[in-house]
């Protein structure tokens, strides 16, 4: 049997990790941040599959790819966050768990990105760890799909 799948999807301007306000997000690239969450993945037993996106269609059609394939989503829906309900439905349709991740905690920034439209179709948020919320966000998914969650005790 072929391991289960974990599909981490970034949003807009994700592809600037390291080179956008790194203030803010850090100086890491989005490819460490992928390899941080492959090894945690890899240490449950899961297989990831990252995709990056500008296009708020084009991660709708990779929801609905992940669907009946993958067991879990990471989403770091970047600004799409705050308002695409499009995302929030195609989110809706996935039938596992579905984490939602941020870098930096839009929580405590602007007001307009105090709301997520994401959270409601999500089993949980992990924002405001840089970095480590991939590895958290990993752990997480490996203890809501009940494989063993290594590092974590
Ligand atoms: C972000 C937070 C969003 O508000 C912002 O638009 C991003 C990145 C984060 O990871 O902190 O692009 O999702």
């Amino acid at each position: 049997m072929s391991p289960p799948l974990l599909v981490l999807l970034s949003g807009p301007n994700l592809n600037l990790l390291g080179e956008r306000e790194p203030a803010i997000y850090g100086r890491e690239a989005l490819d460490d941040h992928v390899a941080t969450a492959s090894a945690a993945a890899e240490a449950s037993g899961l297989t990831l599959e990252h995709h990056q996106s500008n296009h708020e269609g084009e991660l709708i059609e990779l929801v609905h790819g992940a669907r009946g394939r993958a067991a879990a989503l990471i989403v770091n829906a970047g600004a799409l966050t705050h308002y695409s309900w499009s995302l929030h439905d195609a989110l809706a349709s996935f039938d596992g768990p579905v984490i939602e991740l941020h870098l930096s905690n839009p929580a405590a920034r602007e007001p307009f990105r105090h709301l997520s439209v994401i959270a409601p179709v999500a089993d949980g948020s992990i924002a405001g760890f840089g970095g480590l919320g991939y590895l958290l966000a990993v752990q997480a998914v490996a203890r809501l799909l009940g494989v063993p969650a290594k590092g974590a005790s």
